[in-house]
């Protein structure tokens, strides 16, 4: 087996790229940047290579560059809706071929990941991905051709996303209707995220929390009936995510 500089290179160093690469033991991994000098040679020198650029330039970076890889190298693509059928069409040799998702892709915590194949992946070559994943969070291997699991895995990975934006609006209001300050809608929300955490953990479900601390026809329950409008919203939202993933998995076929 060939000796390869680097176990692993992420290419792309934006949002994920950067995420990604705080995670791993120092000199295991490197962040590849187009502007490289040396971006071929890093290119070739590493043996698993993590593509974390947006879809189109992984598509292009394939054809550019999978004809060049040797077939000791592994290819892992983490971009949303891209299909491992759509990859091997920009793959024009036997390049093995890995389709990842992070399960929470901007978290600064260990992260779950999942990931498929198109075909059985050899013993060494599982070895050196479950080496190189295990370093950063708690790395799932599918089987054969799961893309759908993948896709499940990437609306997943939008949770933190839209809890955090859920809160950000809950916490301005705060500011604006209760007159809180920036630090106390901070801690009220931290605080209650707590304590639905708990409650969670015990088996208590969402509503039966919300039931509990809400007396009736109390404080409460005057705004949780009138913001009862937001599962319309949460609705509308759900219904552009899966559009979204329609439209990206359309493109890229
Ligand atoms: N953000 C997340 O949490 C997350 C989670 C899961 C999956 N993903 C997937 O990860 C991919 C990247 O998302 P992102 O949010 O990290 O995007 P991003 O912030 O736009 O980063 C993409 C990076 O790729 C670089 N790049 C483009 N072509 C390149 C090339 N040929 N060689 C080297 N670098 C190149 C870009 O550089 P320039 O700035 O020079 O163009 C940019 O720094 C997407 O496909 C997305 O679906 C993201």
């Amino acid at each position: 087996m060939t000796k390869y500089i680097h176990e692993g290179a992420i290419v792309g160093m934006g949002s994920l790229g950067t995420a990604l690469l705080s995670r791993f033991d120092k000199g295991d991994v490197i962040g590849v940047r187009r502007t490289d000098e040396d971006y071929f040679q890093q290119i070739l020198e590493s043996r698993i290579l993590l593509l974390c650029m947006k879809q189109g330039d992984i598509l292009a970076w394939l054809d550019t560059h999978s004809g060049n890889l040797s077939d000791e190298q592994i290819v892992i693509s983490f971009g949303a809706a891209l299909s491992l059928k759509t990859l091997r069409k920009h793959s024009n040799n036997q390049v093995t071929l890995v389709r990842a998702m992070t399960n929470r892709g901007i978290a600064r915590s260990r992260q779950d990941i999942i990931y498929t194949s198109e075909k059985p992946l050899t013993t060494p070559h599982l070895a050196s991905i479950q080496g190189l994943f295990e370093q950063i969070g708690i790395a799932k291997y599918v089987g054969v051709s799961k893309d759908e699991v993948v896709d499940k895995e990437t609306h997943k990975a939008c949770d933190m996303g839209r809890i955090a934006f859920f809160l950000e609006h809950y916490q301005d209001a705060l500011i604006r209707f209760l007159g809180y300050s920036l630090s106390e809608a901070t801690q009220s929300i931290k605080q209650s995220l707590r304590a639905i955490l708990d409650a969670l953990e015990s088996g208590e479900d969402l509503n039966v929390i919300a039931q509990r601390v809400a007396s009736r026809g109390g404080i409460t329950e005057a705004s949780i009936t009138e913001m009862s409008g937001v599962s319309t919203l949460m609705n509308l939202g759900m219904n552009a995510a899966n559009d979204k993933m329609n439209e990206l998995n359309n493109k890229y076929k």
